[in-house]
């Protein structure tokens, strides 16, 4: 087994998506394979059947060893999202070895003082993100804030044993939205930003807030396309796969179509003629659009006032990925009520196939994993050690 070669699983609301990978000498990720299979015991970022969801997750990766001829196997990252996970912010404060002298070590025992204050012997902590830190004036002790990602342990087990069973056996756990936003944010050229990025799925609506380059916030809203969808299966009385169909077909036309009279073909294999005056589908889709981004941004304006606190602060940008990133309107919308600009977020470097919204969180996966795998010490990491390795690379440690 070769441990370089990764597997990303994004456990998603509609689908369950995989890309298998590796990280070549130049640092570039050379996709090798991917799989998908529609998703079953988990919607809006609900587990409800263990092991239904395992047998999804099963036959996406068996899309993948498939068409690689097993050359997938190696080390697995498994994306989760949605209430399953849980958010915590905690400071933990410690005395400098030092005084005077803030040191790694000590922004390292910090962070460790930070997650012993919540630890909850049920819940497994999967990230520690240091989002500020602040030294008395003395520089006798250092205070460091950390965001903490958290999931029930018993979930977790029953999930890996149930996979590991199917042969698939998970080198690590992650929170998807997040890790696919922390990826884009060490990727950003220049000045750490201040920037929103919103994963906007079938079920879900991820949440990332950050605030000069760190993580200050982050949420799951229950919120996605499906709500577009099953509107448009009452509206048109038509199935989910041919209202799926009509709802990609109308985000490739331009909103130009409106009031002109337009009449759209719609037909699908199989069912009688289907045809949908243009401006029947606008109001249908367009009210929807403007509702999940109006409770998104109710979500998130009481947090800009408290995260951006200092005269002439803003957020300067909105990163929008996930499978309702392809609908030009959903960008527009999202521009609109956050008077910001808005960029749409596909996966960079890869081939024209794997370049949709949809799988921007897998591929964040997938070089969260190809980092990991890099950086691992020879003789493995323990879990805290795996953690603050992570904090460590956040805080930049060289500054101290
Ligand atoms: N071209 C498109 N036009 C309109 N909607 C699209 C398009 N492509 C994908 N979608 C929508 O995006 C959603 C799927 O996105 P995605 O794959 O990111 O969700 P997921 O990861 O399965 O679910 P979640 O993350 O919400 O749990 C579906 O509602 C789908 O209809
Ligand atoms: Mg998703």
């Amino acid at each position: 087994m070769d441990k370089k070669n990764i597997l990303a699983i994004d456990v998603g609301t509609g689908m369950v998506k995989v890309l298998a990978g590796r990280q070549e000498a130049n640092g570039r990720i050379q996709l090798f394979g991917s799989g998908a299979a529609p998703t079953a015991g988990f919607a809006k970022g609900v587990i409800t059947d263990i092991d239904a969801l395992a047998h999804s997750i099963r036959q996406a990766v068996e899309c993948v060893v498939l068409a690689t001829d097993s050359r997938a196997a190696g080390s697995v990252y498994l994306g989760l999202s949605g209430s399953v996970l849980v958010t915590q912010t905690s400071i933990g404060t410690v005395a400098a070895a030092t005084a005077g002298v803030v040191t790694g070590a000590d922004v390292e025992r910090a962070c460790q003082a930070a997650v012993f204050s919540v630890a909850d012997h049920e819940y497994e902590v999967l990230h520690v993100f240091p989002a500020r830190e602040d030294v008395t004036q003395a520089g006798a002790a250092l205070a460091v804030e950390t965001h903490i990602i958290s999931a029930p342990k018993a979930t977790l087990a029953e999930l890996s044993r149930v996979l590991s069973r199917s042969g698939i056996q998970l080198n690590g756990i992650v929170a998807s939205g997040i890790i696919a936003a922390e990826g884009m944010n060490t990727e950003l050229p220049g000045q750490p930003t201040n920037f929103i990025f919103i994963d906007i799925g079938a079920g879900v609506a991820d949440i990332s807030l950050y605030v000069k380059g760190r993580l200050r916030s982050s949420a799951a809203l229950p919120l996605g396309g499906d709500y577009i969808t099953s509107d448009l299966m009452q509206g048109l009385s038509v199935n989910r796969a041919h209202a799926e169909e009509i709802k990609r077909y109308y985000s490739r036309l331009s909103p130009d179509l409106r009031n002109q009279g337009v009449v759209l073909d719609c037909n699908d294999y199989g069912t009688v003629d289907k045809h949908i005056p243009f401006d029947f589908l606008y109001d249908i889709i367009e009210s929807r659009v403007e509702e999940i981004v109006t409770l998104v941004y109710g979500y998130l304006k009481p947090l800009q006032a408290e995260y951006l606190t200092k005269p002439g602060q803003t957020f300067e940008t909105v990163y929008l990925t996930g499978g309702c990133g392809a609908m030009p309107s959903m960008g527009a919308c999202v521009a609109k009520f956050f008077q910001l600009p808005t960029t749409t977020v596909t996966p960079e470097g890869l081939s024209a196939e794997y370049v949709h919204p949809a799988n921007t969180v897998c591929y964040g996966i997938l070089k969260h994993g190809a980092r990991i795998t890099e950086n691992e010490p020879v003789g493995g990491h323990s879990a805290w050690n795996t953690l603050v390795h992570k904090a460590k690379k956040l805080l930049k440690f060289d500054r101290y």
